[in-house]
């Protein structure tokens, strides 16, 4: 199958010159978003990961049904100030400025394998600050599952040490 008949190029969005990678045209059809998913399931799998990460909101329509086909759990990493309960956060360097991601301090048991999801790969600066919280949670983190990976940004580099799937890149 290829993804990309099903991802919609949105030309100068949200600012001129970017080229955005559009995943809803992906989800509104059941039957490719459900092989999708189950791509990221078979991979999910055979790394024996023990909960689902991922960071809002798009890291949520993927991680989450990956999460629910395998019967293990799913956790949110979510931007300052949304999560209810004891948090650790670590901030991440925007094309222009900070943001700042957080994670329930209780949510990652020492030792538990941790599969991290997301639509997609970019810089790769949302991905490695929410490694650095599952590791500081003594997580392991056993692989990085995205539906796109913009090979030009170079994000991989940045994460070398990990196991990347993607299910489509784009050069
Ligand atoms: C997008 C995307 C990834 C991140 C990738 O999220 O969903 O999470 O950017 O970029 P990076 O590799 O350069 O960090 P965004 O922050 O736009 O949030 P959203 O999913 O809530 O739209």
């Amino acid at each position: 199958m290829n993804y990309k008949d099903y991802i919609t190029i949105v030309e100068d969005w949200p600012q001129e010159g970017i080229r955005f990678k559009d995943i809803t045209t992906l989800m509104q059809n059941g039957p490719v978003y459900k092989k999708a998913i189950g791509e990221l399931v078979t991979f999910a799998q055979e790394k024996q990961a023990d909960v689902i990460v991922g960071p809002e909101a798009r890291g949520f329509v993927v991680g989450c049904p990956v999460a629910t086909a395998l019967e293990i759990g799913f956790v949110p990493v979510r931007k300052k100030g949304k999560l209810p309960r004891e948090v650790i956060s670590c901030e991440y360097g925007l094309e222009y400025g900070k943001d700042c991601l957080t994670i329930h301090k209780d949510s990652i048991h020492p030792g538990q394998r941790v599969i991290i999801t997301d639509d997609l790969l970019a810089t790769g600066g949302t991905i490695e600050a929410t490694i650095q919280m599952v590791e500081e949670l003594g997580g392991e983190v056993v692989g990085l599952a995205f539906l796109i990976e913009l090979a030009y940004l170079n994000g991989r580099n940045k994460l070398t040490r990990y196991d990347i799937f993607s299910l489509t890149t784009y050069q």
